[in-house]
């Protein structure tokens, strides 16, 4: 399987996304992913024969703090290592940050310990009505 990962979103197109945001209850269309990409302070993408089949975004100040905000890989190429690979390489544009924090589900915490992370308290608020974002 040949994937190439980039951190540009240089050529890429609304028609490359397809199959994200699996399980979620209102599913933000390919073309709010790609707003959300280019909003995005990082980004880091693993393409498949044209296709993106997984990625990782980052917001930050660039100065302390950082925010993973997104990362997910297509479910037919997962446990390949691409979802370690976006990450990584997002963790490497953080390197000289103070504060790299998420918030994910307890069933990919152990994902997360491999990088580093660690548990600790978080507080959210999500307004499940605008699930799905606007283009
Ligand atoms: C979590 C996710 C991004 C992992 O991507 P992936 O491509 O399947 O992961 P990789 O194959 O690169 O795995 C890298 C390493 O993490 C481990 N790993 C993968 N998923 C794991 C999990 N849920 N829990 C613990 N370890 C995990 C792998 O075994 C591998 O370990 P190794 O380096 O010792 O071999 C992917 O499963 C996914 O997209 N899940 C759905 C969306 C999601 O939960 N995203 C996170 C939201 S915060």
């Amino acid at each position: 399987m040949d994937i190439q990962y980039t951190d540009s979103l240089e050529g890429v197109e609304v028609s490359q996304f397809e199959g994200f945001f699996v399980g979620w209850e209102k599913v933000p269309t390919p073309a709010v992913l790609l707003k959300v990409l280019q909003n995005s302070t990082y980004v880091s993408l693993a393409r498949c024969e044209g296709k993106i089949v997984g990625f990782a975004t980052a917001l930050s100040d660039k100065t302390l703090a950082a925010y993973i905000s997104l990362v997910e890989v297509l479910p037919e190429y997962q446990g390949k290592g691409i979802g370690g690979e976006v990450v990584k390489r997002l963790l490497n544009k953080l390197e000289n940050i103070y504060m790299v924090d998420l918030l994910c589900d307890k069933d990919v915490e152990g994902f997360y310990e491999k990088f580093g992370f660690h548990k600790t308290s978080a507080m959210m608020l999500r307004h499940y009505d605008k699930q799905a974002g606007e283009a």
